[in-house]
């Protein structure tokens, strides 16, 4: 059965979510403030990159499914159910801003009927839906208004996969018959659907990126202690994906440090949300707090081989926050840059995708080149900061033929460190055995 939905936030995760509920066969209006970006997205384009995205939204406005406003009466126009997918990023003290939510409620507010449901598709702290239902209520003198939380579990770069093939749906609401309307949305898509109550439901969301932020601190220590020991890390990691209980998709891939625009947030206000309920978060504080320490291991590898470092001229290849991503949002590669221009370096970067000045993340004295040969001339080192596809198909003998010294810290462990040392570096790893002279 087919849905009206208006879709309130047109970004990375409403771009996504309004295509793909359209391709499911319902018809979704996406409101976004941003009046070029609902230009842009009406020309079949989104403003990010995501595989398979323009195509599935091209598609879905070339059948009549779907459509993008600026207008939000247009959007709720006749609909059945409206969608939250505005932001909510970390505050300074860590907690979730929920500022552009409670705006975009407001506005909503006049144009909401009662029988209209409300879906917070959003990340938002547990308590936050009840609370919406608590306003909607009082603005309807009392008459109920269906809330019902519904996280997206999508990951930049898969997005449209991860909705059409997610490993499960996650729905909150207070009462059965709301949460079984929310689940058929989802009728066609052959996976299975957790109904629950809106606490769990927001708790759960938190609960997932936490533990794939402790999967990746975790390996990250073990690294951290095989190169102590001479242990080499990428094999402790594929002996325990391979126990069932573990799995070969686990986050096990230890480097300089997760970032991204979600796993640091939602550790951060999971973290303020056990705070303010009274119990004291040891392990997901030391999670953040291994993840804080992570780039600077980047840092004691060059002091562990130069003397002195301030001065030298190194190559930081990768920005972004992950391969084959733009977004440079709590990059660990931008902390790597942060830390080696405090101590003196003169860092030469390059990125493929991003450059990380949008957003001025990427501080003045790095110098941004426009390719990974152009930063290393010259160079006495080279970082891997992001595992991009293409700095796995470097040509080592030219890149070193361009450097001072022959020197290459791979902080994602993404080069075959025989092919690096045949190309005469020195090769110096995360969690391995360090190789060449
Ligand atoms: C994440 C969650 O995976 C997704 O389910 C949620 O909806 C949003 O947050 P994303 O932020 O796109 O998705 O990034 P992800 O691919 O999970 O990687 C997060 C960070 O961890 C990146 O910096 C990545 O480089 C790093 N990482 C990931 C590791 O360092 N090691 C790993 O084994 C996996």
């Amino acid at each position: 059965m087919s849905s009206r939905l208006c879709v309130v936030g047109a970004g990375w995760s409403g771009a996504v979510t309004a295509a793909c509920l359209a391709n499911l066969g319902h018809t979704v209006c996406a409101v976004d403030v941003d009046k070029d970006r609902v230009e842009t997205l009406r020309q079949g384009q989104a403003p990010f990159y995501e595989p398979d995205l323009d195509d599935t939204i091209a598609r879905n406005l070339e059948a009549g499914r779907l459509s993008f406003t600026s207008v939000l009466a247009e959007g709720m126009a006749d609909a059945d159910a409206v969608m939250l997918c505005v932001q909510t990023p970390a505050a300074a003290t860590g907690e979730a801003d929920l500022s552009a939510l409670w705006t975009a409620v407001r506005a909503l507010g006049p144009l909401l009927r009662p029988d209209v449901m409300v879906i917070t598709r959003s990340t938002v702290p547990v308590g936050t839906n009840a609370a919406l239902a608590r306003h909607f209520r009082k603005e309807h003198s009392g008459t109920p208004v269906d809330v019902v939380s519904n996280p997206e579990f999508l990951r930049e770069g898969h997005a449209v996969e991860d909705f059409t093939r997610p490993d499960r749906v996650l729905i909150g609401a207070a009462d059965e018959r709301a949460g079984k309307a929310a689940a058929a949305l989802y009728d066609g898509i052959e996976r299975p659907i957790i109904v629950t109550d809106l606490e769990t439901a927001e708790l759960t969301k938190y609960a997932a990126n936490a533990y794939l932020a402790a999967s990746i601190s975790f390996i990250n220590e073990i690294a951290n202690i095989c190169e102590r020991t001479g242990a080499d890390v990428s094999v402790v990691s594929e002996t325990l994906a391979l126990d069932r209980r573990i799995g070969p998709n686990a986050y096990l891939d230890p480097g300089i440090g997760f970032g991204g625009s979600c796993l640091p947030k939602d550790l951060s206000a999971l973290i303020t949300t056990a705070e303010a309920h009274g119990h004291e978060p040891e392990l997901l504080k030391a999670i953040a707090h291994v993840n804080e320490l992570q780039p600077k291991r980047v840092l004691a590898h060059l002091e562990e081989i130069f003397d002195n470092v301030i001065g030298l001229d190194v190559a930081v290849l990768g920005i972004s926050f992950k391969g084959d991503t733009f977004d440079a949002r709590s990059s660990p590669a931008l902390a790597v840059i942060r830390l080696l221009s405090n101590a003196g370096v003169r860092v030469h970067a390059y990125d493929p995708m991003a450059d990380g000045t949008a957003d001025g993340q990427l501080e003045a004295p790095t110098q941004l080149h426009g390719d990974a040969y152009a930063a290393v001339a010259g160079c006495h080192a080279l970082i891997v900061a992001t595992d991009h596809s293409q700095f796995k198909e470097l040509d080592l003998d030219r890149l070193g033929g361009l450097m001072q010294t022959r020197v290459l810290i791979d902080g994602r462990n993404v080069l075959d460190p025989d092919e690096v040392t045949r190309a005469g570096f020195s090769y110096v790893a995360i969690g391995r055995p360090q190789r060449g002279d």
